[in-house]
């Protein structure tokens, strides 16, 4: 039958054909705050502040799994679908609803962009001022557009992201205005509901978790989810969790910090990461492991994830397959691994253009013969 949509009167008519549809039991995604209240440090008199972050996908990787072979299944935690586009977010919503709470007008952050990103979306979002600190040429051109345009006041230092979370870290002592770096307790608890959501997933733990490390909030943030829902019997075991560096910015791998770290991956080009023991005590309690990849493996994984997985991830969250796939050998048959993508490629479409192996056919006219040809007909 012809279908005329264009009247109102004509789709009533081809509707009422429709059979009825059962009601859905899909209710709308409440936030991560809502979602696990009951494990979050909230209370009644906290205004949550919310973009409706979290619930991510969980995505199968069968080419990376292959890889692998001997039966082991990957899974990518695909974080980077946040509403800022990276898993800050999920640290953001606690960290600025508690600031909220305790009447701030005012947060200040040292970012190497991701950060900064979520907390002038969240800040604005909750009326406040927002102040960003960042090292001066190596923020990603797509974090850098968020920042300004949620409306962040931006302070580009010489320096790294070491040094700008000194002096972060210092404005907030002296002056009235809250921290939200992942030295704010609450922005842990905000994302240890990655752990949670992994779990409700899978019904279980995965074997092994495999995660970038920078500042080493996430790691430690994880392995707190993991442990919390471990104590109330919604997973039978615990992951070993794997970390992964930068080659050139890998204090965990060096057993101290460092004093210029560099990587393409500017999202952790950190050399004094702040969340130092805590890391050290996620990997000794959880069996786990610190490795480095360089950036030519990060790449690597970068270009696999996208072109044979359809998954468009920021250079700094390839390290965690380019991790996976160095240590293969090292997983055991069968084992279910999550490597978590911690932000959107599109953060960083510098790297994409310059680092992909392909190229655009430019330069031709509009014409069949010629656009044919040029596909290969
Ligand atoms: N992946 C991405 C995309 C990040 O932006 C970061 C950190 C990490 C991994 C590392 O997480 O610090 O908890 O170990 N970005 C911070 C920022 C430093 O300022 O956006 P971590």
């Amino acid at each position: 039958m012809k279908v005329d949509y264009l009247t109102p009167q004509a789709a009533q008519t081809q509707f009422l054909e429709v059979p009825t549809l059962p009601p859905t039991n899909c209710q709308p995604w409440p936030g991560l705050i809502e979602t696990y209240r009951p494990y979050l440090p909230v209370s009644e008199a906290t205004p949550i502040i919310t973009l409706l972050e979290g619930n991510t996908p969980l995505i199968e990787v069968p080419r990376i799994s292959q890889q692998i072979g001997r039966g082991v299944k990957v899974l990518v935690k695909y974080d980077g679908l946040n509403p800022t586009g990276s898993f800050k977010d999920r640290g953001m919503t606690m960290a600025i609803s508690k600031a909220a709470e305790n009447g701030a007008k005012a947060v200040i952050c040292a970012s190497t962009g991701n950060t900064s990103a979520a907390a002038a979306a969240y800040a604005k979002r909750g009326n406040m001022q927002v102040f960003v600190i960042i090292p001066d040429g190596y923020v990603a051109l797509g974090k850098l557009a968020q920042a300004l345009l949620y409306g962040a006041e931006v302070i580009a230092i010489e320096g790294n992201f070491d040094d700008a979370l000194t002096i972060v870290q210092e404005m907030a002592e002296k002056y009235p205005i809250t921290l939200v770096n992942s030295i704010n307790p609450y922005r842990l608890e905000g994302q240890k509901t990655a752990a949670f959501e992994v779990v409700d997933c899978l019904g279980n733990a995965p074997d092994w978790l495999c995660i970038p490390v920078g500042n080493a909030g996430n790691i430690s943030a994880y392995w707190m989810g993991f442990c919390q829902y471990h104590s109330l019997g919604k997973c039978d075991h615990l992951p070993k969790m794997m970390g992964f560096q930068a080659a050139g910015s890998a204090p965990f791998i060096s057993g101290k910090p460092i004093g210029s770290p560099e990587t393409l991956a500017t999202a952790i080009r950190i050399g004094n990461p702040a969340n130092w023991d805590k890391a050290w005590a996620v990997k000794k309690a959880s069996l786990g492991e610190f490795n480095a990849v360089t950036d030519q493996e990060i790449l690597e994984a970068y270009r696999l994830l996208a072109s044979q997985e359809g998954i468009f991830c920021e250079p700094a969250s390839a390290a965690s397959v380019a991790g996976l796939l160095k240590v293969k050998d090292q997983v055991p048959s069968e084992a279910t691994v999550v490597c978590v993508l911690t932000g959107n490629g599109l953060k960083d479409p510098d790297c994409a253009i310059n680092y992909s192996n392909n190229q655009i056919k430019s330069g031709i006219k509009p014409q069949l013969p010629l656009v044919a040809e040029a596909m290969g007909f």
